[in-house]
């Protein structure tokens, strides 16, 4: 098991959940929809557009129950039910788990949506055998020291026939001149980043088959530029990554342009059955 205090501390620090709930309120009464909720709850490379993609990958008829491991404020979760997919959100920062609930019951939707939450550890998950059609992971595995470990608990819960499907940064031909802090490493003594060959290896010695890898480094790249900008305009926007990672996202934000343009890291799709 991993120190979960000091994990949730990394993510934890800054966070100002009653202060976010309470911009919500004043800014969005009727409630958020998904897209005005996005800047604060797509914690990942690609935002709402990434996030589309890669629940295309998966069928609700045939693939509906999913498990989001490392589920943060749960922009990925709220997507997926509006699909028509019930999914459930695992993670080890209990802040996140509580206030991604709280972002949920705000949210403007006809109907209520197919939603659980569960804080625990993706290396030991609080599962039965075969309980889900699918995995997803989104810039989480990145965060975990043990993705060995990590994903043969997902193996574990996934029923035969089961589909995995990541959206994750992998280490980029120049990582030595990963530059810090990022979004999930402060230094680089807290970042678990693995090489594309690395994680397809995991992958296969787990008997996953890999269907499908894509790329998608130039299009994170083109993306986090363009909020870059964004982020540097003088008026503050109602929501943003800053409600979670305060002051030092802007240098992060910085290091994430800068590391996807130098070749430190890259951002990829992974789809793999079992
Ligand atoms: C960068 S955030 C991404 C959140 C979300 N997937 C998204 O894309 O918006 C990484 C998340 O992984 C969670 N996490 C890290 N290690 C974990 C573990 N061992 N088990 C479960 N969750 C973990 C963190 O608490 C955090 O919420």
């Amino acid at each position: 098991m991993m120190d979960s205090h000091l994990l949730a501390d990394h993510y934890q620090r800054a966070l100002r959940a009653d202060e976010v709930l309470a911009q919500i309120d004043a800014h969005y009464p009727a409630g958020p929809t998904l897209h005005q909720l996005a800047p604060l709850d797509q914690l990942h490379i690609g935002g709402v557009a990434a996030s589309a993609r890669l629940l295309k990958r998966l069928n609700p008829d045939t693939h509906g129950k999913v498990l989001d491991i490392g589920a943060g404020l749960g922009g990925l979760m709220r997507q997926g039910a509006a699909l028509g997919f019930q999914m459930t959100g695992l993670d080890i920062t209990h802040g996140f788990s509580a206030l991604n609930r709280a972002l949920s019951s705000r949210v403007k939707q006809p109907d209520a949506l197919p939603l659980a939450w569960v804080t625990g550890d993706a290396s030991a998950l609080p599962f039965v055998d075969s309980s889900f059609d699918a995995v997803l992971f989104q810039h989480s595995l990145l965060k975990m020291p043990n993705a060995a470990r990590v994903i043969s608990e997902s193996r574990r819960v996934l029923r035969p026939g089961g589909q995995l499907v990541m959206h994750e940064v992998v280490s980029g031909p120049n990582v030595a001149h990963l530059r810090y802090p990022v979004p999930w490493a402060a230094s680089s003594a807290h970042s678990h980043l693995l090489s594309l060959v690395e994680l397809t290896r995991l992958l296969e010695n787990d008997d996953f088959q890999l269907e499908h890898i894509d790329d998608w480094s130039e299009m994170a790249l083109a993306w986090r530029q363009r909020q870059r900008q964004k982020e540097q305009m003088p008026r503050q926007a109602v929501l943003s990554p800053q409600w979670v990672f305060g002051e030092r996202f802007l240098t992060m934000g910085k290091n994430l342009v800068d590391n996807l343009a130098q070749g430190a890291i890259k951002v990829v799709e992974i789809q793999a059955s079992c």
